[in-house]
């Protein structure tokens, strides 16, 4: 859909936009779901819940108080005196934390090294899961993370799966970290994502997977642009409205 949109095009865009369906993005880290999942909630005017925003902002609290992802009791402890969630009065929302907004600061290396630990522990899943139900309920929201289409939203009426072969997506991560102030390297960055595919496929609780209905989508050599158009496309065949010709 580039360009000036035709009667037509407005009319599916109208349709996608009215019908206010529930979209599950799920895939492993760094291959393109975050931005891909933004861009289509903008067209759509849907709303836009980086799950995996919210396992890192509890982990960042977890460093900020000094507790080991290791300790099974102090973790479980700031888990009931803390509360996890996302700003109301922007578009774009920033997860929070006791209220109080987070940014990059959720995507250091120290996170990213610990959110897969913290992430397996079963109750901090439930707490995660119910508020994104909770945030997700009313549909009209394109979700990303691992566990959407198989645990969080079952009943998504579209299910995306995404892949990339691990070059490109060590390629696009540094990218992303350079822009965001980080001094990386490439090596570690690929150990990385390597190391929290593993760990995030081989939880017992909620493991990444790909749902029996998701559709799969390789963004090895597709843009951006791409990407969304592909899944903006999904999103008509679930919604199409009869066309009078
Ligand atoms: O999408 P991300 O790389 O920012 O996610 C960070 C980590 O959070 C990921 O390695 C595993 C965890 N996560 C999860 O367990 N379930 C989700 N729905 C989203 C993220």
């Amino acid at each position: 859909m580039q360009g000036a949109p035709g009667f037509v095009e407005l009319l599916y865009l109208w349709g996608m936009k009215a019908r206010r369906i529930t979209i599950a993005i799920d895939g492993g880290a760094a291959v393109g779901k975050s931005t891909t999942a933004k861009q289509v909630a903008q067209v759509l005017e849907y709303l836009y819940i980086d799950t995996g925003a919210m396992y890192r902002a509890f982990t960042y609290g977890l460093l900020l108080e000094k507790i080991d992802f290791d300790d099974s009791t102090g973790v479980l402890d700031y888990l009931s005196r803390v509360k996890v969630g996302f700003t109301q009065d922007e578009k774009i929302k920033r997860v929070t934390l006791n209220d109080t907004a987070l940014g990059t600061e959720i995507r250091s290396p120290e996170v990213s090294a610990g959110v897969s630990v913290v992430s397996a522990y079963p109750a901090v899943r439930r707490y995660m899961v119910e508020r994104q139900r909770k945030i997700g309920a009313g549909g009209g929201v394109v979700m990303d993370g691992r566990d959407i289409g198989t645990v969080v939203f079952p009943d998504a009426e579209l299910k995306v799966f995404m892949v990339a072969e691990l070059d490109a997506r060590v390629v696009r991560r540094v990218a992303e970290l350079r822009a965001a102030g980080f001094e990386v390297d490439e090596d570690a960055v690929r150990q990385d994502l390597v190391r929290r595919d593993q760990l995030d496929a081989g939880r017992a609780d909620s493991p990444l997977r790909k749902a029996d209905d998701a559709l799969e989508l390789d963004t090895t050599h597709l843009s951006v642009e791409g990407q969304v158009a592909q899944i903006i496309s999904w999103v008509h065949e679930r919604t199409a409205i009869p066309v009078p010709v």
